[in-house]
């Protein structure tokens, strides 16, 4: 007879005859604040600080902040401004250094190099598990310094400042990290929910107009499987998103990271270890795309030519009634998207569409049965598990003739 460990206990799935084998089973909750504020570096304004003091209220907590280097072409005392916040908030926070400027975008996250220059800042200034890590910055700044957060000490704390549309409405509010490696996209990361998201509307207001309307593609995608409601918002509120109106910007932010936070929450697979990437419509072309175009192609305006193939492939399989593709199409154009690029042309030496490859890469990903995810209607996405090549053919090709029409 095997002894039994103390704290350990049979698993439902545990063969009672089964000698020998301890089932180790515990279960850890999550939770994080996401804030939507305004002048989050404005001395006046507690939340940040408070924040950081959530755990230990009366302890100053040491803190490291990297900055995306794109934000400063519009905010160029920043460092400045965060230094000046932390000696109002003395009593809560010390910079350890200066804030670390690293180059913003996919840049970033294409050369480990990065990664170890990021880990040496935090070996060099003693940051610990109690210490924070504050990334500020778009997602692709957000994505490496999770990482680093991550897998220093095994997780150290990360405060991410989403600075995009695209980082506030989807990136930042998640518990994803990663960078590329060997041509793919976040080939090295991992699961790790933040400390804390701090999304302020005085950031994105600064963002050039191309990344404004690169980020609204992640809320046109979740409305479309989750939302048809919020679809028909967007819809009607289009002027006033192309004008990026405050409030429109503001409510559209919002909700798409509300229908992120809640498909990661109640999903049922927060960490991905099925077969499914439910908030991936559109993102096996999209993911493809921008590596194709060597990122010439923003995230987000890969994400809406995928949102627009996989719409007409949806109504070409019969999921999607027809005409409901041409209303997804008008209004990312409406938008400002441009829905052809000639990369999706581009053939391989047999003929075939290089863009299919994108299918092979999604499931590497996950492995497991390839699943995608398609639409029954606006507000509902449907998985699948077979993608047919000439129908996605025949769905680039009406793209195409769309465009030059
Ligand atoms: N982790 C996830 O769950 C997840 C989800 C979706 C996307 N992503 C990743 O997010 C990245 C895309 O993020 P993105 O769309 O935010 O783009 P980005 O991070 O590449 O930023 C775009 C450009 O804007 C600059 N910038 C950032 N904030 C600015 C500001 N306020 N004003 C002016 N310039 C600013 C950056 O320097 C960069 O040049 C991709 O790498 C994508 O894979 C991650
Ligand atoms: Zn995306």
């Amino acid at each position: 007879m095997t002894e039994t460990l103390e704290g350990t206990e049979a698993s439902p799935a545990q063969d009672p005859r089964q000698d020998g084998v301890h089932w180790q089973r515990f279960a850890v909750a999550f939770d994080y604040p996401v804030h939507f504020t305004r002048g989050l570096f404005d001395p006046a304004n507690p939340v940040l600080a408070e924040t950081l003091a959530r755990l230990e209220p009366d302890r100053c907590h040491r803190c490291l902040v990297f900055l995306d280097d794109g934000l400063l072409t519009v905010r160029p005392r920043l460092a400045e401004e965060i230094a000046a916040y932390a000696e109002a908030w003395a009593a809560r926070m010390a910079l350890v250094a200066p804030a670390f400027v690293m180059p913003g975008g996919e840049r970033l996250k294409s050369e480990l190099y990065f990664v170890e220059q990021m880990q040496q800042a935090l070996f060099d200034h003693h940051i610990d598990r109690h210490s924070y890590v504050v990334g500020v910055g778009g997602g692709a700044l957000l994505d490496a310094v999770g990482l680093v957060a991550a897998t220093t000490h095994r997780g150290v704390r990360h405060v991410r400042v989403p600075t995009t549309v695209l980082a506030q409405n989807d990136s930042g509010v998640g518990v994803k990290n990663g960078v590329n490696l060997h041509g793919q996209k976040n080939f090295v990361g991992t699961f790790a929910p933040p400390f804390a998201v701090l999304n302020d509307g005085e950031m994105t207001d600064a963002l050039p107009a191309r990344d404004k309307v690169a980020g609204m593609a992640e809320a046109v995608k979740v409305a479309l499987i989750r939302d048809g409601a919020f679809f028909a918002w967007l819809e009607r509120q289009a002027d006033a998103l192309v004008l990026f109106e405050g409030a429109a910007m503001a409510h559209m932010i919002r909700r798409c990271a509300e229908l992120h936070m809640r498909q990661i929450a109640q999903g049922g697979d927060p960490f991905e270890t099925g077969s499914a990437r439910p908030l991936d419509y559109g993102h096996w072309a999209a993911h493809k795309l921008e590596g194709m175009t060597r990122n010439h192609l923003r995230h987000g305006e890969a994400v809406a030519i995928g949102l627009a193939l996989d719409a007409r492939y949806s109504v070409l399989t019969g999921l999607l009634a027809p005409g409901e593709e041409a209303r997804i199409c008008c209004l990312l154009e409406h938008l400002g998207f441009k829905l052809w690029h000639p990369a999706l042309d581009k053939r391989g030496p047999s003929g075939r569409h290089a863009v299919l490859d994108g299918l092979r890469d999604f499931r590497e990903h996950l492995g497991g049965e390839l699943t995608i995810t398609l639409l029954a209607g606006i507000g509902t996405g449907v998985e699948v598990h077979e993608m047919d090549e000439a129908l996605i053919a025949q769905a680039i090709a009406w793209l195409k003739q769309r465009t030059a029409d």
